[in-house]
C-alpha cells in the first residue's frame, strides 16, 4: 500500500490522526486538527545515503566533561532558574502568555551577557530590528554589543548565526514565527515549529552555542503551542504572572542539567524587570492581617522558602448551585478540602459561595498549602480573623488527618525571619527547630484545627 501523502496533526498536543476530526482524542480540544506533510523537514527523501555513526563506551567519556560548561548572566534570579546559567550546547525553551515579558527578560539577559564579553545574537521574528533596538534603549541596553537580526526563515537564520565567530548564546524570539523551506505546511503549524526547533537544536549541539527559544502559549491551539517541543529541548522555563500585578515568576518545569521546581522572581518596572531576592516580603507587602479569611502559607519553591497569603471569601449563595472560584490554586484540591471540612468537621458550605485567591497573582502548586486554605475558609465563614503573626502549612488527607511536609525547618526559619511568632504545622513533623520566642502549634487533624 502506498504511504499516505498527508497526516492530520493536532496543533495543541501534537497527536497524529489518520483522518480529520472536529475534536482531538488526545487532548479533547476542538478544531485543532490540521493537515500536514508527514515528512516535512526530516531530512529524508530519495538519494539520502545512510551514514555510519560512532558508538563510544561511557568510561572513555569520563573526564571529558566534569560539569556542564555554563554561561552565567549575573542576573541571579535568572541564573537560579536555569540551574546556574545557560549550558553551552543546550537548548532552553522559555514559554509564556503573549505580553508577559519574555522578550524583555531575554533582552536584559542578552545585554548582561554582552557586558560580560559574550557574543550574543538576538533573532527576532516578531519585531523589526529598529523596534528591538528601541526596547533595548528603554532597558538601558542600547550601548551593548548584542547582535540583532530580524529573520523568520530557518535556513536564513542558520546562515546568519553561522556567520563570523561562534556565538556564545543565540536567542530565537519566537518559535511560532519560524518557517522552513523543507516543510510544506503553513507557518505556525506543528510541523513548521518542530522542523525549526530541530534545526536550532542541531545548530546548538554542533557549535556548542547555548540557545534560548521563546514560545507563546495559547489556549486556543491556533498556533502550535510550545508543549509539542517540550520533550525536544533540554530545559523548559515558564514565565508566568498576572497581568494585573507587577510580579513575574520564572519557573523551571524541566531541566536536564539542573534542578526543577526552582523559581526566579522579578518585578516589572518601566525600565524592565528587576530582581526580587526576597519574594516573601513582596508577596506579603499588601497584607491586611486583621481581615477574616486570610492566612499566610509558608511554602517552598525548590530550595527557597516563599511566604504568601491565601484569601478566602465564604458567603451565603443566592444561586441554586453555589459558586466555587479559585485563582492561583487547584480547584479540585479546593473541592477536596471542602468535602473533608463537611465530612469530618461538620462545616457545611453547600449553601455558600466560596472564592479563593492567592495574593499577588502567585500560583501555589504544593499540597502543603491545604492547612492554610482550610484555615482561611473557616476564618471567613466564622468572620473571625486568624492570629496575625501565624503561618500555616501541612497537607490534609481525605480522612482529615494533617500529614507532615518536607523542609519544615526552612519554612519555620523564613517565618521567624519575617517576624511571625507562631506556626500551625503537622503534629508528626520531624526536625522541629528551636524557635527563639516563636510558638509552634502542632495540629493532629482538621477537627483539631477547626476547634482552635
Ligand atoms: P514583552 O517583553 O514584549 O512580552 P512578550 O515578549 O512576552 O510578549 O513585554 C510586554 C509589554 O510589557 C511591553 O510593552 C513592555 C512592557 N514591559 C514593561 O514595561 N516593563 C517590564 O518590566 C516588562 C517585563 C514588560
Ligand atoms: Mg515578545
Amino acid at each position: 500500500m502506498a504511504k499516505p501523502k498527508t497526516q492530520f496533526v493536532c496543533q495543541n498536543c501534537g497527536t497524529v490522526h489518520n483522518r480529520w476530526a472536529g475534536k482531538c482524542e488526545g487532548c479533547g480540544e476542538w478544531n485543532t486538527i490540521v493537515e500536514e506533510d508527514p515528512m516535512g523537514g526530516i531530512g529524508s527523501g530519495p538519494g539520502k545515503v545512510p551514514k555510519k555513526g560512532r558508538a563510544v563506551t561511557l568510561t572513555t567519556l569520563s573526564g571529558e566533561t566534569e560539569e556542564a560548561p555554563r554561561v552565567q548572566t549575573g542576573i541571579s534570579e535568572l541564573d537560579r532558574a536555569t540551574g546556574g546559567g545557560f549550558v553551552r550546547g543546550s537548548v532552553v525553551l522559555v514559554g509564556g502568555d503573549p505580553g508577559i515579558g519574555k522578550s524583555t527578560l531575554l533582552m536584559q539577559a542578552a545585554a548582561a551577557l554582552s557586558r560580560r564579553k559574550q557574543r550574543i545574537i538576538y533573532v527576532s521574528g516578531e519585531e523589526a530590528v529598529a523596534q528591538v533596538r528601541l526596547r533595548a534603549q528603554r532597558l538601558g541596553a542600547a550601548d551593548t554589543d548584542v547582535l540583532l537580526a530580524a529573520e523568520t526563515n530557518v535556513e536564513d537564520i542558520l546562515a546568519t548565526i553561522s556567520e563570523g565567530k561562534r556565538p556564545d548564546l543565540v536567542i530565537i524570539d519566537s518559535i511560532q514565527t519560524l518557517w522552513s523551506d523543507t516543510a510544506d505546511s503553513a507557518p505556525g503549524t506543528v510541523t513548521q515549529v518542530r522542523t525549526g526547533v530541530q534545526a536550532m537544536i542541531r545548530f546548538a549541539k554542533q557549535t556548542g552555542a547555548a540557545m534560548v527559544l521563546v514560545g507563546h502559549v495559547t489556549k486556543e491551539g491556533q498556533i502550535a503551542g510550545p508543549r509539542v517541543v517540550e520533550h525536544m529541548v533540554d530545559a523548559v522555563l515558564y514565565f508566568e504572572g498576572d497581568r494585573g500585578h507587577h510580579y513575574r515568576v520564572l519557573r523551571t518545569v524541566k531541566n536536564r542539567f539542573g534542578p526543577t521546581d526552582e523559581i526566579g522572581v522579578f518585578e516589572m518596572s518601566d525600565r524592565g524587570l528587576r530582581e526580587v531576592t526576597n519574594p516573601s516580603e513582596l508577596f506579603l507587602g499588601e497584607r491586611n492581617a486583621k481581615s477574616p479569611g486570610a492566612a499566610v502559607f509558608a511554602g517552598m519553591e525548590g530550595t527557597r522558602p516563599v511566604l504568601v497569603e491565601v484569601q478566602a471569601l465564604v458567603a451565603p449563595t443566592s444561586l441554586g448551585t453555589p459558586r466555587r472560584a479559585v485563582v492561583g490554586w487547584d480547584s479540585s484540591r479546593l473541592a477536596m478540602i471542602l468535602a473533608v471540612l463537611e465530612a469530618h468537621c461538620g462545616v457545611r458550605l453547600g449553601q455558600h459561595d466560596v472564592y479563593l485567591n492567592v495574593a499577588g497573582g502567585y500560583r501555589i502548586s504544593e499540597p502543603a498549602a491545604d492547612m492554610a486554605i482550610a484555615s482561611a475558609l473557616v476564618s471567613s465563614l466564622a468572620d473571625t480573623p486568624l492570629p496575625p503573626d501565624c503561618v500555616f502549612f501541612g497537607e490534609i488527607s481525605l480522612s482529615g488527618a494533617v500529614r507532615p511536609v518536607s523542609q519544615t525547618a526552612q519554612r519555620l526559619k523564613e517565618a521567624e525571619k519575617l517576624g511571625f511568632a507562631g506556626a500551625m504545622l503537622p503534629a508528626t513533623s520531624a526536625e522541629l527547630p528551636k524557635g527563639g520566642n516563636a510558638r509552634w502549634t502542632k495540629i493532629e487533624d482538621l477537627p483539631d484545627l477547626v476547634s482552635r
